[in-house]
């Protein structure tokens, strides 16, 4: 299976080398620290001259994390292009913790948070002209991206009952299939609590995803910043049921530590990396290397255990948040508007009983003093919609009513 990922790299992906510099400075760096080399190689700053000594950081909890000695002089430096060791291997166990199929040969590259993991696989893998299949609705920023490639995006929509890409719907679109057009070579979901649908794609529906991925020659590229946030049943990664080497996961630490350090991960067969971090390497040369010193710290403080239960207690978090939200939907709006009630994430769809199309309420929402993003931002096709998307995350608990109390009288004011 490790060669099989290469048919699927684009022209772009297989045109880059090496840089050459970097090949030199990433052998350096993995060699043992007592290992007497001169290095008149990289042109790296000298740390002499760096006026920064250490950096401490207070957690809420009154602790301190100290970046000093070798971690400071790693933080300052540039570094290896698929990330410091410290927070890969901290990462490493969070993903076994995820059971992942034992079988295909996978690795992990810290990227600058989800947004450009997801920007250097779509570029690794789509030439102009490639089609791509897309859960509809799907987060913008994908669709935007895929658009900029000149791709041909067929969307494959959500289980009209329990929410989630419908694998019924994805196997009826490979099926028809015709037979002169070129076969999409990637399907990219967000299966727990998806933005914007907030829906969790469940158990056996990833099992029959991923027979039929398998079936058609697909790669899946699962972008799951909200993995951490599942108030639902527990479900497993993509990663758990790929025998076959073509997942791609995306992670991301901004939902679950911040976001603006710029962290994630992606995890993929080594193939794939290695062009990633081809493109990595003469682009953002490294992600920032304090935000991985800050982050590696800090899991090294807390430890996988400490880990888990920081995330739970995020989780139940947004759960009150959800809960708050959704019993002033019901009070406020079961007559205006249906909606699946999301078991994972920060989002809940609202489906608008007798609104063509949401842009038309925007502005006069804001002036009322309510914001929330029209459903036409997230579907695929340019069409108007009939949905909205609310995000629970930010409004304080008590005002989360009078956000409702001013969406429902600002779409009764519309009608
Ligand atoms: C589905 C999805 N993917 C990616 C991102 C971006 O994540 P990051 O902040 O790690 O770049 C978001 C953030 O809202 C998201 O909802």
């Amino acid at each position: 299976m490790a060669d099989h990922i290469l048919k699927f790299l684009s022209r772009t992906a297989l045109r880059r080398e090496p840089s050459p510099i970097r090949v030199i400075s990433n052998y350096l760096l993995s060699l043992p620290p007592d290992k007497d080399v001169l290095s008149l190689a990289a042109g790296a700053p000298a740390p002499s001259t760096f006026p920064l000594q250490s950096v401490s950081v207070t957690l809420k909890s009154g602790e301190t994390l100290n970046i000093e000695g070798d971690a400071m002089a790693a933080a300052l430096q540039y570094n290896r292009t698929v990330g410091q060791v410290g927070i890969l291997n901290f990462w490493g166990k969070v993903i076994e913790e995820m059971q992942p199929h034992p079988g295909p040969e996978r690795q992990t590259i810290v990227t600058t948070g989800a947004e450009f993991g997801s920007y250097l696989v779509l570029n690794a893998i789509i030439d102009e002209g490639d089609t791509i299949l897309m859960s509809d609705p799907v987060y913008p920023p994908m669709l935007l991206k895929t658009k900029a490639l000149n791709a041909n995006v067929v969307p494959v929509a959500e289980d009209s009952e329990v929410g989630g890409l419908c694998p019924k719907q994805l196997q009826a679109t490979l099926e028809n299939w015709p037979p002169a057009k070129k076969k999409p070579k990637v399907l990219v979901l967000c299966p727990t609590g998806s933005n914007p649908s907030g829906a969790n794609i469940p158990e056996d529906h990833r099992k029959e995803i991923y027979r039929i991925v398998c079936e058609h020659d697909l790669l899946i590229i699962e972008d799951d910043p909200y993995y951490f946030i599942n108030y639902g049943k527990s479900l497993k990664s993509f990663l758990h049921y790929d025998g076959e080497g073509r997942v791609i996961r995306l992670d991301s630490l901004s939902k679950i530590l911040c976001p603006g350090f710029r962290l994630g991960f992606c995890t993929a067969p080594p193939q794939l990396i290695t062009y990633m971090e081809r493109h990595y390497s003469v682009s953002l040369l490294n992600t920032c290397n304090m935000s991985q010193a800050i982050a590696a710290a800090y899991f090294e403080k807390i430890g996988i255990e400490g880990f888990n239960q920081h995330t739970q207690q995020i989780t139940q978090y947004y759960k009150g948040q959800r809960d708050v939200i959704i019993s002033a939907l019901d009070k406020h709006m079961s007559d205006l508007a249906t909606w699946i009630v999301p078991e994972a994430g920060m989002f809940v769809w609202l489906k608008m009983k007798n609104i063509e199309d949401t842009s038309g309420i925007a502005k006069l929402a804001m002036d009322n003093g309510v914001a929330f993003v029209p459903g036409e931002a997230f579907i695929t096709e340019n069409v108007k919609s009939p949905y909205l998307r609310l995000a629970f995350s930010l409004v304080p608990e008590d005002k989360l009513e009078e956000a409702v109390i001013r969406l429902a009288s600002s779409i009764r004011q519309s009608a």
